[in-house]
């Protein structure tokens, strides 16, 4: 069986030319390419939406670092996302200020309206549900995180609102 380290892709057929001038210019201005780790992940991921493992060996070829290391770069950012998801990722807080602030009642609305728990998508692809810590707006809380979007002091009318605002809308990751 192949291990980890002994599976290698060959980035230039597995990159896209944008892909590998952006995480080119990344290398470019930092002190060694080992260090473009991250942001080479979330230029793939801007692209394609998540990180899989063959666009980290990929990446590991391009860079010339153990896939191990990038895989650690990776599991350390949770918003770098290593298995398919939807079209939309919701990180809900839940944290302690969240939580006093009833964040479960908009997390039992969230689950009820897409039909889905922690860690899944809903069928259509549009929504994966994630739990997340603090999101640095506990005065706000209770807080989810969409995108570069903050949603602050949700209740589970406004958190309903805000997904079917979104479903409504045509999304592109680009
Ligand atoms: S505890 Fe939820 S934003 Fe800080």
């Amino acid at each position: 069986m192949e291990t980890i380290d002994t599976i290698t892709i060959d980035y230039q057929h597995y990159l896209t030319a944008n892909e590998i001038a952006a995480i080119e210019h990344e290398a470019s201005i930092m002190e060694t390419r080992e260090a473009a780790g991250i942001e080479a992940l979330k230029v793939v991921q801007a692209h394609r939406g998540w990180v899989s493992d063959d666009s980290l060996y990929a990446i590991s070829d391009l860079l010339a670092m153990p896939v191990a290391q990038l895989e650690g770069v990776a599991t350390f950012y949770n918003l770098i996302y290593r298995q398919a998801v939807g079209e939309y990722v919701i990180h809900l807080c839940d944290s302690i200020a969240c939580h006093l602030m009833a964040t479960e009642d908009v997390l039992t609305a969230i689950k009820q309206h897409l039909q889905i728990d922690y860690g899944q998508t809903t069928t259509d692809g549009k929504f994966t549900l994630l739990s997340n810590a603090c999101l640095g707006g506990c005065d706000k809380a209770p807080v989810m995180m969409i995108g570069a979007e903050h949603y602050e002091h949700l209740t589970p009318e406004s958190a309903v609102e805000i997904l079917q605002r979104l479903a409504a809308k045509e999304h592109s990751h680009e």
